[in-house]
């Protein structure tokens, strides 16, 4: 028999009263208030998922006082692909940070067409399955590098060895950060991280991720000169060719750094983590290691690096029949919508060979869909495939180190494990 899970603990049915609450408008406001992310998915974090199904079950798409939080696949796959919900706000920008407030607002995650669309066109082709094809012996070489360090250390940190550097390494090469300059852009990163991430950035974090925020933006400024006068084979030198401002060249420079690295930081430590928790399936990639494609969706669905974002209403829309005024905020839950029964029967159950989870014929949505889909979805399999292919291929014994209790993240949106000690034989 199911049982169904008790409702979310802190929701009091007034706040599920459809007709006793407003909803809050910062519309017009692009710096919205500190409290923006629900509590529930905050105190979550560290397993989420009864919560998330509880909420699914109670209604996939609920009205809250802090907004519509949507937690079924196809209601979260229809507001990503509703030109009639967009972008706006949800940055934590204190006033007086205008320099990075403007800088964030041209990032392509944060436009709305026609910008997105002039944006999206521009920025698109090197991320293309052939753009990304040239990048796999580089790729390869850069997990061999990290790979033969480890050589003869029976223990280590999967996360700060390999999970951590491999994607900072890819992300630094293709937009051609040089080599002496990435410790410090990588420090700046880590720095404004907090910021992004939360719902409630402690205090301490806000003005030195700020700090954080410009010192890359002066980075990236100074990198845009050098290239437009000596231009080189890197994405940077690429974007200078187009048509686009330096400003928005600069802030774009910006989040694909960061969405670059961070997300599949958290693939590749959460994806190896899930293996090592589900022997059978290592086993099944392990017998056929072609078969990490499939490996690479499955993970990708049941640990949704990225488990939230959120659109708001441009204008009254329904969803599921849900009726959704003008200027309302959507969270979406991703990493709910993964483990949506309906999408995905028995959506728990760990399986590399599952036929329902499978790129161009409806798969996870854990790169999102619709017009924001992830520019770099390609490049991220590329470099999980690579990894994991690898890591097998060089232990052939792979054991969670004594008494291990994962950490995650303080970050209800960026799902990512701190560390993931490992031995190998
Ligand atoms: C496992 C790794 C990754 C995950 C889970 C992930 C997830 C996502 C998601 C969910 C979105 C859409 C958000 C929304 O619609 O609100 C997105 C967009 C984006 N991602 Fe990724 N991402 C990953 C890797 C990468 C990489 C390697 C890059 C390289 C630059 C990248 C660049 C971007 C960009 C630029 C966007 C914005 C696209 C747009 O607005 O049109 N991502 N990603």
């Amino acid at each position: 028999m199911r049982v169904r899970p008790a409702r979310p603990h802190w929701t009091r049915p007034s706040q599920l009263d459809e007709n006793r609450h407003t909803m809050p408008s910062t519309t017009s406001d692009p710096v919205v208030a500190r409290d923006e992310i629900p509590r529930f998915l905050v105190e979550a974090m560290r397993d989420p998922f009864p919560e998330y199904r509880a909420w699914r079950e109670h209604a996939p798409v609920c009205r809250t006082p802090a907004g519509f939080v949507l937690t079924s696949y196809a209601a979260i796959d229809a507001v990503m692909r509703d030109d009639r919900f967009i972008q706006g706000g949800g940055r934590h920008l204190d006033r007086g940070w205008e320099r990075s407030r403007e800088a964030w607002s041209r990032w392509i995650i944060a436009t709305n067409p026609p910008l997105h669309t002039e944006l999206r066109r521009t920025m698109n082709p090197p991320f293309q399955p052939k753009g990304v094809r040239r990048l796999t012996e580089r790729v390869e070489a850069l997990v061999a590098e990290l790979l033969d360090r480890l050589d003869g250390r029976p223990a280590f940190d999967f996360v700060a060895e390999v999970a951590h550097p491999l994607p900072m390494q890819v992300i630094c090469e293709l937009l051609g950060v040089p080599e002496p300059d990435r410790e410090t852009v990588g420090a700046a990163a880590a720095r404004m991280a907090p910021i992004l991430g939360s719902g409630e950035p402690p205090e301490e974090y806000v003005a030195p991720g700020n700090e954080a925020s410009e010192l890359l933006l002066d980075y990236f400024a100074d990198l845009c000169r050098r290239r437009r006068a000596d231009p080189q084979d890197d994405l940077l030198s690429y974007l200078i060719a187009t048509d686009l401002d330096d400003d928005t060249i600069v802030a774009n420079c910006q989040i694909m750094f960061f969405a670059g690295h961070e997300t599949t930081t958290s693939l590749l430590g959460s994806g190896l983590l899930t293996l090592l928790r589900h022997p059978d399936q290592l086993a099944l990639l392990r017998e056929d290691p072609d078969r990490v494609g499939g490996a690479v969706e499955e993970l990708l669905r049941v640990c949704a690096p990225v488990a939230l974002s959120q659109r708001r209403a441009g204008e009254d829309v329904e969803v599921l029949g849900v009726p959704i005024p003008a200027g309302s905020r959507c969270l979406l839950v991703i990493a709910a919508g993964n483990r949506d029964p309906d999408r995905f029967p028995d959506p728990d159950r760990v399986d590399i060979l599952r036929a329902d989870n499978v790129p161009h014929a409806g798969s996870n949505i854990s790169f999102g869909t619709g017009r924001h889909f992830c520019l770099g979805a390609h490049l991220a399999r590329l470099e999980a495939s690579v990894t994991f292919r690898r890591v097998l291929e060089r232990w052939p014994s792979i054991a969670l180190a004594d008494g291990f209790e994962p950490r995650w993240l303080p970050s209800p949106v960026f799902r990512g494990l701190v560390e993931l000690p490992i031995e190998v034989a």
